[in-house]
Formats: C-alpha cells, structure tokens, sequence
C-alpha cells in the first residue's frame, strides 16, 4: 500500500471499518457474530450492500445521493478499502461502513437475515478461463445466501461484462426459488444509480457488452 493507504488504515478504519470476528481464515466471519444495523449506523434506514466494492466509486457516489440509505461495502482488498475509506473522507460520507471479509460470510454471519434492501455485484472477478470459472461468486449456493440477507421485496442487482458469465448469473437466479425478475426482456436496462468504475469502462472498450440483471426477493413462507 501507499503511504495515504497506510494512513487511511491508521487514521480512517475506526470511523468506516466494521471489526468483523474471525473464524480460521483471516477474511473470514465466524458464525454467530452478526451486528445489529440500528447501532451500526445509528438509526434505522435502508440498507444497501456491495460485494466487491473495489475502490469504492459506486458506492461512495451512491451513498452522497442517498443520504436516506445505509451503505455496506464488502471487500477483501486492503488497497481498496483503504481508497474507499480516502473517497469516503473527501466526500465527507457518514452513511457508509466497510468489511474486510469474504462476502459469502458476511451475508451469512456479519449481516441479520432479511436486513438488507439492496444487494450489488458489479463486476464480479469473472474468471473466464474454462479452469477457472468454478472460483466465481454467482452459484446456486451464493443465491441461497443471498436470498438469506435479502429482506422480502428487496433487490440483488448484478452486471457483468463477460457474457458467459451474465448467462451463468441468469441461468442461477432465474433457478433459484427466492427470486424472481425484475426485467422483461432478456437484460436489465443499465442501473442509473451506478457510476461508471474502470472495469466497466475497460470491458467496453474492449467492445464487451455490459449485462445488467436484477431480481426481486420473493416473500419468505
Ligand atoms: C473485478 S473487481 C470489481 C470492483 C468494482 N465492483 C468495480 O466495478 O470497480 C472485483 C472485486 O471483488 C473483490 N472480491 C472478490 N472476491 C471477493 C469476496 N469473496 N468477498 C469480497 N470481495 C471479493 C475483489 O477483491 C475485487 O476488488
């Protein structure tokens, strides 16, 4: 990390950064340490969630014209959170907190089930290469995960610019009984609450097309 990183660590992390219980692995969550929203943020609000937040452009533009909404971004890069946490404190951000934690886990053990209002993958590590694509976060086990942390009528946004990918995320989530779509045709238009990151623009500049899915979590039994 930089120096200004090193220092966002130091100076920023007690503000953003939400102290996640570890199990084995260093980016783990263990089970049963899940916070309560209300005390996190300090009121009761929408909340809104990020896997793989990156350095933080979408959510830090989201959470400046959201002031209504709490925003969560997850990640498991430390340079990146450390930008975030620098965006954060340019932008003057008070409804945002991060996690350094393995995404799968926080929705399990970090976050109350049917807590969160909105859930975002953008531009997930697409693991394209036919070895590989076993690693990737979009599974039938992650939809159940996510369906766990998603309150009723909530909503998980995905977009992708690896169209084997986007085809992967539909072909789960349109399986998966929690959720159903929320678009018509065969994508989602473009989400106008997500600024442009550098991996949406480098996808398009290679001349991939930009996928956007979303689906609405049905009501719980
Ligand atoms: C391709 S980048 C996209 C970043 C950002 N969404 C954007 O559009 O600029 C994917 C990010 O997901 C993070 N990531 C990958 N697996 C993760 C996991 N299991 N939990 C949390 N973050 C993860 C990576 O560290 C990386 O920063």
């Amino acid at each position: 990390m930089t120096d200004g990183q090193e220092r966002a660590w130091t100076d920023l992390a007690a503000r953003y950064v939400l102290d996640a219980p570890r199990d084995d692995a260093a980016t783990s969550v263990r089970p049963g340490a899940a916070i309560d929203p209300r005390e996190v943020w300090g009121r009761d609000a929408p909340l809104i969630v990020e896997i793989g937040s990156g350095q933080g452009h979408a959510i830090i533009h989201a959470a400046v014209s959201r002031p209504e909404a709490d925003f969560l971004a997850i990640e498991v890069f430390t340079a990146g959170l450390a930008r975030t946490m620098l965006g954060a404190e340019r932008a003057a951000v008070e409804n945002l907190r991060l996690v350094e934690a393995n995404a799968p886990e926080v929705l399990e053990h970090l976050l109350p089930p049917a807590s969160v209002d909105e859930l975002w993958v953008f531009f997930p590590d697409p693991w394209h290469k036919n070895k590989h694509t076993k690693r990737r976060l979009v599974t039938p086990e992650f939809a159940t995960t996510a369906a766990g942390a998603v309150r009723d009528g909530g909503t998980l946004r995905l977009a992708t610019d690896w169209e084997q990918y986007a085809r992967q995320m539909r072909e789960v989530l349109d399986a998966a009984p929690e959720f159903e779509r929320a678009f018509a045709g065969e994508w989602a238009d473009r989400f106008d609450g997500r600024v442009l990151t550098a991996f949406e623009r480098k996808g398009a500049r290679a001349g991939r097309a930009i996928r956007d899915l979303s689906y609405i979590r049905q009501r719980r039994e």
